[in-house]
């Protein structure tokens, strides 16, 4: 590697900086951002931290014997998807963070992978308090319904992801939009459906949902608009975006349905899961500044149960309440646009 990777007095000006192009000089000044949102982000990333040993799992292994075979068996297949989807991502974030170039936006990133890991220990803690957790992380070996949802999210990851022009790196962003915005939100909802006959699993998605809407989807979603913003991109890269998230609702839905024919326990029918992933679709793309396409439905159950969780006021820890007011204040400006 060129020693200019690491240092170049001659780079170009922080604030010249673009996400895409460019040679910086080194450094990692949080005083001198080119964007807003990322320093922002990075703020309420930190205002939000938490442990997986907060989360009381001591009853985990009782709750759960105490589900029917069906809630068991959603419980089982919601966190073997999950954790793929966290432990994809980690590796994801550290590919996509070699494209870009502006060393804040970088220094988010790495943030970012570290929550994943996070995430990815969470799973670990809360399916060893249930006492099925090597039974679970091997389920993708069974299940081709599973293994063909996560075979799939990898794929999309590695589409783009080699870089070499501005539109692959747009569309290897779009990528973690889907990720972020679109793969986790039927599996949080079905925890959310068990509540509180699982608080312990309940408590963990509530954070961890809390991480992937209210920083990494409005990070990605920032790194899309802005690399669209600085860059021309062509036509035909915006319809590839519509392509990718047409299969991420195809995905999504795919694993939905199944689930819900194998395993019809809770309060919500093919419908309302259909509705669901394209409010949430139309929603990502609005997000990233495109039309929505998808058919629109009212808010649905399932999304104001994740909704609801993702409320700072309903955490009672000590611990939460007392970065509320942190949170408060940087979730004002997330989004320079
Ligand atoms: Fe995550
Ligand atoms: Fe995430």
């Amino acid at each position: 590697m060129d020693a200019k990777h690491y240092y170049n007095p001659k780079g170009e000006e922080i604030l010249d900086e673009k996400i895409f192009g460019g040679s910086p000089s080194g450094f990692v000044d949080f005083n001198r951002s080119r964007y807003k949102w990322d320093s922002n982000i990075y703020n309420l990333m930190n205002a939000n931290t938490w442990f997986p040993s907060e989360v009381n799992t001591s009853t985990e292994n009782k709750n759960f014997e105490q589900l029917s075979p069906n809630e068991q068996s959603i419980y089982k297949l919601t966190f073997a998807q999950l954790s793929f989807n966290d432990s994809a991502q980690e590796e994801y974030l550290s590919d996509f963070r070699r494209l870009t170039n502006n060393r804040l936006v970088k220094a988010v990133i790495s943030l970012q992978i570290m929550q994943e890991v996070n995430h990815s220990k969470s799973y670990a803690v809360l399916l060893d308090a249930c006492g099925n957790s090597e039974e679970v992380f091997n389920l993708y070996k069974h299940n081709s319904a599973l293994n063909r949802k996560n075979q799939r999210i990898a794929e999309q990851f590695a589409q783009y992801i080699d870089g070499g022009s501005v539109d692959k790196m747009l569309l290897s962003a779009m990528a973690s939009v889907n990720l972020e915005g679109i793969y986790f939100l039927l599996g949080f909802s079905y925890i959310y459906l068990l509540g509180d006959k699982v608080p312990g699993a309940r408590d963990m998605i509530k954070f961890i949902a809390r991480d992937e809407l209210n920083t990494h989807l409005p990070l990605f979603a920032n790194i899309f608009k802005t690399i669209q913003k600085e860059n021309k991109i062509q036509t035909s890269t915006i319809d590839s975006v519509y392509t990718m998230i047409s299969d991420a609702v195809d995905i999504e839905l795919e694993y939905g349905h199944y689930l819900l024919d194998q395993f019809p326990i809770m309060g919500t029918t093919h419908e309302i899961m259909e509705q669901t992933v394209f409010n949430y679709a139309n929603d990502r793309l609005t997000k990233i500044g495109l039309d929505p396409i998808f058919k629109q439905s009212d808010t649905t159950y399932l999304q104001k149960l994740v909704t609801k969780h993702l409320e700072m006021n309903e955490v009672k820890s000590n611990f939460f309440e007392s970065n509320v007011s942190n949170y408060a204040k940087s979730s004002l400006d997330l989004d320079d646009f």
